[in-house]
């Protein structure tokens, strides 16, 4: 399949194609092999500048958007707000101008606040500036790239040498946990929908409002809402938990986080209910016992989440080279 990639920003999966989709899976499963041998380093991106832009905390992200941009030879940029001018005053635009300034190419950027990566890519697009924004997560809203590694990693299992969006119809898949606050699940939701696999969301009705169940976009009829973790799991063939937001929970959203445990928590013995060849899914950071027992956390036979983070750099380095190839059209 040829295609052109013509999108500047990555800001959200919503209206992101079956082709986009599949060009970002090509363009990573040749990344990993390129991570797989000796010298892990191509020349695709030498003397551009990639800004980490990153308002709040992050391990997986940042890094593995970091060593993807060295991995492409582009010159990164890291900015810690702590130590920034952001301290002094200035604003997150003259944030961003300042790195534009620089001559910074794209920009990855993570904020507490929903629409920040939106407002600086719209601002970037008014000066007429080619810069490309990519949304590292933003409040609740969308977190696209971890979208893209988890597709990433499910497509691949289903085949390692041609992981493509069509390998997903008719799966199940259940995500469990803090849907209201997860900007994760909200992008899962766009792109495990986007063919024919049906998402089946659960958790304790004050972290899965019913609004949820109003998908769009053509995706009428393959999204279901469970207040009870059964039914999501009935089989399954892959299983996403998602972090407790505690950062995020303004009142009192739980009993407890052993309550939580006992009705939601993933367990041996609820992934019986499951598929045989179940798998689990979780983007981290995994509050241990909680969301997932311990011990299935370590279980290689079923979690995926260490292949999650390593799937991480290589869906990341597809995403800077295809922005970073498609300015040159
Ligand atoms: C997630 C995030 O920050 O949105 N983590 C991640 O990027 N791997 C999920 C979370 O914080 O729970």
């Amino acid at each position: 399949m040829a295609m052109v990639w013509t999108r500047r920003h990555i800001l959200s999966l919503a209206d992101f194609t079956p082709n986009e989709y599949d060009g970002v899976l090509q363009t990573a499963a040749s990344f990993r092999e390129v991570l797989g041998r000796r010298t892990k380093k191509v020349p695709a991106l030498q003397g551009q500048v990639v800004a980490n832009l990153f308002f709040e905390p992050s391990t997986r992200t940042r890094n593995s958007f970091e060593l993807a941009a060295k991995r492409l030879s582009a010159d990164t940029l890291n900015f810690t707000p702590g130590s920034s001018s952001l301290s002094k005053g200035e604003t997150i635009l003259d944030t961003a101008k300042t790195y534009l300034a620089m001559g910074t190419d794209m920009m990855v950027i993570r904020h507490e606040q929903a629409g920040v990566p939106m407002a600086i890519a719209q601002e970037m697009d008014r000066l007429g500036a080619k810069v490309s924004v990519l949304n590292a997560g933003d409040g609740q809203h969308e977190h696209p790239s971890q979208g893209l590694l988890d597709l990433f990693t499910i497509c691949s299992l289903l085949d390692a040498e041609s992981p493509r969006l069509e390998l997903l119809a008719g799966k199940k898949i259940a995500i469990v946990g803090d849907i209201l606050h997860s900007r994760v699940a909200r992008s899962n939701i766009w792109s495990l929908t986007a063919t024919g696999a049906e998402v089946h969301l659960a958790g304790p009705p004050t972290l899965l409002p019913l609004l949820f169940g109003e998908c769009g976009n053509g995706r009428e009829g393959k999204l279901f809402l469970h207040w009870k973790v059964e039914p999501a799991l009935q089989d399954a063939d892959f299983v996403m938990a998602l972090r407790l937001q505690k950062e995020r929970m303004g009142q009192h959203l739980l009993p407890s986080l052993r309550e939580y445990h006992q009705l939601f928590g993933i367990t041996r013995d609820r992934l019986k209910l499951c598929k045989p060849h179940v798998k689990v899914l979780h983007p981290g950071p995994v509050n241990r016992g909680v969301e997932i027992s311990s011990d299935l956390m370590d279980d290689a036979q079923f979690s995926l989440i260490s292949q999650q983070v390593t799937s991480g750099v290589a869906v990341r380095m597809a995403l800077l080279y295809l922005m970073g190839g498609g300015k040159l059209h």
